[in-house]
């Protein structure tokens, strides 16, 4: 059977632990409804296209940096604030809900909800950041990393005094200083020149090699299952190692991007999974054979709560998220450096 959205009357305080700071427990259920209702396609006039972090213009940044400031600035028990809205990522990732079974924890990563889930995470929060700032056109910009000039912290991410900066990042990769999709906790020694090859190669791997819908999305995850069955080719690497590469190692769990619990404190967290976002979109278009996502129902009516811009509660389900046009929005085209860079 499809996993079922959560009962947030049984969600209970979320588990973080890491080898050197042993486990605690945090406390991130959202406020419950009443009401819960099914979610609809958007009306829209115009597709949204969700711009490249590295080229946006002053016009563009002023209203994110606007909606971002407004979302900050909600008091924290609204659904549709900061912190309740990193706390989804915690509570869905951090094993708060149940998968329908007391013995076994939901977890969204980890398995082929992880592309459906993010989707549906980041349509709802960006919809909250256009209502705030009074323009449903709004869309978020993508950190592009898999090419060459998106391969650092976006400029934007990185200025103190923006509500865009989190000061809970790694303090060795600033910019200039490039990504390393590959990052496993250890230093490259790598030039810059062979540091985009080795970026570039990766890329190609995990986007074009990884043809089924179980290789890239993930392994089968059911109701009642024990969580993390498998992960997919992007999931793994470079979208684990970016969190990793980006968080803080003076903090006891790497926050904020270095743990589910607190990745979505930081505001850099869904530019990352923006492109994240982006590539699903673009595995199921690359040239040659047909790449094609899972039919199984199970997969297809598995389904999410989230709070939408009017604060109401809102059930999605993965069928929901199978195509971003119908979502509203789309994404810059930008150079894809990586399809002709077969390794
Ligand atoms: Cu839900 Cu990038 O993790």
């Amino acid at each position: 059977a499809p996993v079922s959205a959560p009962d947030l009357d049984i969600c209970e305080k979320a588990t973080v632990s890491s080898k050197s700071a042993g486990e605690i427990k945090v406390a991130c259920c959202p406020p419950k409804s009443a009401k819960i209702i099914d979610f609809k396609p958007p009306k829209f006039s115009k597709i949204r296209y969700r711009p490249a972090a590295h080229l946006v213009d002053r016009e563009y940044l002023d209203k994110f940096t606007k909606a971002m400031e407004l979302m900050k600035a909600l008091p924290n028990d609204d659904p549709r604030s900061f912190m309740q809205q990193a706390n989804v990522h915690c509570a869905y990732c951090n094993y708060a809900y149940d998968n329908g079974d007391p013995n076994h924890q939901l977890q969204v990563h980890f398995s082929w909800l992880f592309y459906p889930f993010h989707r549906l995470y980041l349509y709802f929060y960006e919809r909250i950041l256009g209502n705030l700032i009074g323009d449903p056109s709004f869309a978020m910009p993508f950190w592009n990393w898999d090419a060459p000039p998106g391969m650092v912290i976006p400029e934007i991410y990185v200025d103190p005094s923006s509500p865009l900066y989190d000061e809970k990042r790694n303090v060795d990769h600033q910019p200039p200083k490039m990504l390393d999709l590959d990052y496993a906790g250890e230093e490259d020694d790598l030039s810059k020149r062979d540091l985009i090859k080795s970026n570039l190669a990766v890329m190609y791997r995990q986007m074009v090699t990884n043809k089924t819908a179980s290789l890239f999305h993930g392994s089968a995850y059911r109701a009642g299952e024990k969580p993390s069955p498998g992960m997919g080719s992007i999931e793994n690497n470079p979208h684990t190692a970016i969190h990793r590469w980006v968080g803080d190692q003076r903090q006891p769990y790497k926050e904020d991007m270095g743990n589910f619990y607190s990745a979505g404190r930081d505001p850099l967290f869904y530019a990352h999974h923006s492109n994240v976002d982006r590539l699903w979109n673009i595995w199921k278009s690359l040239p040659g054979k047909k790449r094609r996502d899972f039919t199984d129902t199970d997969w297809l009516d598995s389904s999410f709560l989230f709070y939408d811009e009017n604060a109401n509660l809102v059930r999605a389900k993965v069928r929901d998220a199978l195509n971003t046009r119908t979502l509203g929005y789309d994404y810059q085209k930008v150079n894809i450096p990586w399809l002709k860079n077969k390794p």
